[in-house]
């Protein structure tokens, strides 16, 4: 994941102004809606449900394969998931929502860790790698196949919560985009925008928002689809990217508003400091960012962002990495402390969270942009909420660590080349399988030791 984009700062630059219309992707109408009724040019104001209509771009002309426009408005989405319509069907507590409670584990990590820890023949290390069961991962809800699983941990949340009176927290990565990926090719997904991809991902969120309705005690934290925000701001000279643009941003926009009506507190992915960092990308970011939030209605339940997912950056390096060069930004406290600001006076008044899953060691890599089975890595700093930096909300291990980033063999369909960089660990497997030596590295370089 996280192809690297240097400093090439390709905007698309959508007007950040006060509007007397809509947006595009912002609400135009709908049960309660008091706003703007008419849409900023290029963009048609289109009935999703009674609740909300939105400014989908394009003109009125169905028909046209690549706009969303006939995709969205010829569906028949989404009269039931919503009690609520636009409006959260919950009121979100102020503050931090992973204060007071306990993330809940995730079983099918806690047995791929057993099973490794079992296949290790040096009993100390052996032990500690077993430790690594119990510290809290998220789920990458990365097929359609997969959402039926959240159910089974939701249930299982519900009654640990209700036997042990800790309120629980079940963290979840959303990762299912139509053309996903569109800058790299490790984790190109199931969904193709050529092929109902759109519509295959409204029903993906259609599916995970049922599951979380019927376990409204359990609380869930999302990461909302790492890299893709992220490549529309820097990659969109990829052609896949430029493509992706709009379906991108009215799936996620989709995603936002229904997971934000079943009270899912939600974070979009930020990419990390040396992408988005760089001085010429961070103010774009900030904007696109911010049209986001708004395109959900800017509801409370869009906390902020999450960075460093699946990277290797330190939250506070003791001194810069030489690969961070020419840029201020060279760790995710500087990113964090840069971007948070520009949020906030946008209209964004964003929290974070940080990914150090895999951050324990540091100056490994021959270029920053470098992303798969970094040689020497270890576990990091462990999930806390004692952050020390008031807008970070909490430290979490997002990237379950021993799964593979993506595959080393040139034959494979999902082979990209970043994977046989020399910083790179190898043979690897296919990016989510498990990666037996690499988990080894981990445990042995854990810092602070496991
Ligand atoms: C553990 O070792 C056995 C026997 O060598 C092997 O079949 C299995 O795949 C290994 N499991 C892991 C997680 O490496
Ligand atoms: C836990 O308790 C809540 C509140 O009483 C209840 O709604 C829920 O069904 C219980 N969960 C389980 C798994 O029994
Ligand atoms: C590499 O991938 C090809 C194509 O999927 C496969 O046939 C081959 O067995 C793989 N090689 C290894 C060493 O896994």
């Amino acid at each position: 994941m996280s192809k690297f984009a240097t400093l090439c700062a390709l905007l698309t630059v959508l007007p950040a102004v006060s509007y007397a219309q809509s947006p595009v992707w912002g609400q135009c109408g709908g049960i309660g809606w008091t706003g703007a009724t008419t849409c900023a040019s290029g963009s048609v104001c289109t009935e999703l449900n009674d609740y909300y209509s939105q400014c989908i771009p394009g003109s009125s002309a169905p028909g046209t394969t690549s706009a969303p426009s006939s995709t969205v408005s010829s569906t028949t989405r989404p009269t039931s998931t919503s009690s609520g319509g636009s409006a959260p069907s919950t009121t979100p507590a102020a503050g931090n929502p992973f204060v007071g409670y306990t993330p809940y584990l995730s079983p099918y990590y806690a047995a791929e860790v057993q099973a490794a820890a079992a296949n290790i023949t040096d009993a100390t290390l052996a032990d500690k790698a077993a430790s690594v069961a119990n510290i809290p991962t998220f789920t990458w809800l990365d097929q359609v196949a997969k959402v039926p699983d959240l159910g089974t941990y939701l249930a299982d949340a519900s009654s640990i919560q209700n036997s042990t009176g800790q309120k629980q927290l079940v963290q979840i990565v959303v990762y299912d985009l139509p053309d996903r990926d569109c800058a790299a090719k490790a984790s190109n997904g199931e969904f193709s925008i050529a092929d109902n991809g759109e519509q295959n991902y409204y029903d993906y969120i259609d599916q995970i928002v049922a599951q979380i309705k019927q376990y409204p005690d359990v609380r869930v934290v999302a990461v909302i689809e790492p890299d893709s925000l992220a490549n529309l701001v820097t990659n969109l000279n990829v052609q896949k990217c430029a493509n992706a643009e709009s379906t991108y941003k009215a799936c996620v926009t989709y995603a936002l508003q229904q997971l934000s009506s079943v009270g899912v507190y939600q974070y979009m992915d930020a990419g990390h400091a040396g992408w988005l960092g760089w001085p010429a990308n961070i103010q774009p970011a900030a904007t696109l960012f911010t049209q986001m939030y708004q395109s959900a209605n800017s509801s409370p339940f869009v906390r902020g962002l999450a960075t460093n997912v699946a990277n290797y950056n330190a939250l506070t390096a003791a001194s810069p990495d030489p690969i961070t060069q020419g840029n201020p930004n060279y760790d995710e406290s500087h990113y964090i402390n840069a971007l948070a600001p520009m949020l906030a006076s946008a209209g964004f008044p964003a929290q974070f969270i940080v990914d150090q899953g895999r951050a324990g060691q540091q100056n490994l890599r021959q270029q920053w942009g470098d992303w798969c089975n970094i040689k020497g890595a270890g576990f990091g700093t462990r999930p806390t909420t004692d952050t020390g930096n008031s807008y970070i909300d909490a430290i979490v291990f997002v990237k379950p660590g021993g799964e593979s980033d993506g595959t080393s063999n040139s034959s494979s369909p999902r082979y990209d080349s970043t994977c046989s960089l020399s910083d790179a660990t190898q043979p690897a497997p296919e990016a989510g399988t498990w990666f037996q030596t690499y988990f080894e590295t981990l445990v042995s370089q854990a810092n602070p030791p496991l």
